[in-house]
């Protein structure tokens, strides 16, 4: 039955976003994704999100998108039909450390696997960022200049342009920071609801504006914009603008915790090496047109409460 489906290769598997795809897919592709060091371990993955049978479907296999004639060889033997690339450094702070490490996976393996999508004219979506812009003059739409100000952002840039002179046919879908409880992968959401568990405080920004979504949103987006063959550029935010510290105290009250735990800071209270935007609430009206419709944040806290079999 299976061999009936058309063919998705999805880097990154291991990653947050990588965890919605077997809730996601339900059953429209034929699911083969990469990791580097962290296997799937399908039954404990199982266990976590009570989605036995189409996580168990799901072939995974590892490969190192730094090494080239891996990679090469890999896509040979899957011969997909598209290309979801989610595999990167995400986090901007080790990128501002580590300058030659992001542009080599953030930069060069974008161009690799977008070159190979361009070849055989299939469906590609890399997954870019919010923090292409400066957070000055927002909110943004797809035809703001970018102007980013950290290591992360301007290979999220770089790869994007570059990716585009490759295969002008290719989609770039801009997300926003997003939250949730995966089934495997970081998530600073988990973390909060771990600290307040436990007593502990959670400090939040009040001067840090995002237009946030779920992860599960984000795919069920990313997988519009395969199923529609989007081209170009697409914003993939929420419908509000929320501040770190007000979202906060949301998930504290969604989830029956402590909001006074919730602590108020301001961006210039943490030293981190990467400058992080005030504000690149993202305008995504051309998603929206084509069928993206994320729900409330109060809504889809309660959501993800009650799926979480995670005590
Ligand atoms: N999470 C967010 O809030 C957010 C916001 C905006 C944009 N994004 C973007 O969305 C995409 C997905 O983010 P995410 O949060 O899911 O990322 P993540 O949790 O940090 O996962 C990164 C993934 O990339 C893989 N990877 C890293 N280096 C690799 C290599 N050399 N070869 C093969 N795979 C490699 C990792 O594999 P292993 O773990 O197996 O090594 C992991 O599966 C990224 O492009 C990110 O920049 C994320």
């Amino acid at each position: 039955m299976s061999k009936n489906k058309p063919k998705l290769l999805v880097t990154g598997i291991s990653g947050f976003l990588g965890s919605y795809l077997p809730i996601v897919n339900n059953n429209q592709w034929d699911i083969h994704g990469f990791y580097n060091h962290s296997p799937i371990n399908p039954d404990a993955v199982a266990h976590t999100i009570g989605q036995q049978h189409q996580v168990s479907l799901i072939k995974t296999s590892k490969v190192n998108l730094l090494e080239p004639t891996e990679v090469k060889t890999a896509l040979a033997a899957i011969q997909p039909d598209a290309i979801l690339h989610l595999a990167a450094q995400s986090n901007p702070n080790y990128c501002e450390a580590h300058e030659a490490e992001s542009h080599a996976i953030n930069v060069a393996a974008t161009l690799l696997l977008g070159e190979y999508a361009a070849t055989a004219s299939i469906p590609f979506v890399f997954v870019s960022s919010d923090l292409v812009f400066d957070g000055t003059k927002a909110p943004y739409s797809e035809t703001d200049t970018p102007s980013p100000i950290s290591v992360y952002g301007r290979h999220k840039v770089e790869a994007e342009q570059a990716l585009l002179q490759v295969y002008p046919d290719a989609c770039i879908a801009r997300c926003p920071v997003m939250y949730g409880l995966p089934a495997w992968g970081n998530s600073f959401m988990s973390n909060w609801i771990k600290n307040l568990r436990e007593e502990k405080p959670v400090y939040a920004f009040t001067d840090e504006y995002r237009t946030k979504v779920d992860g599960q949103t984000a795919v069920e987006g990313l997988f519009l914009l395969l199923r529609k063959h989007a081209k170009g550029v697409y914003h993939l935010g929420g419908k509000e603008k929320i501040s770190r510290y007000d979202f906060a105290v949301k998930m504290a009250k969604a989830f029956g915790l402590q909001e006074d735990l919730v602590k108020p800071s301001l961006r210039a209270d943490v030293k981190m090496p990467a400058a992080r935007p005030a504000d690149v609430s993202l305008l995504s009206d051309k998603a929206y047109a084509l069928g993206y419709h994320p729900d409330g944040i109060d809504v889809t806290l309660a959501r993800i409460k009650n799926f979480s079999l995670v005590e």
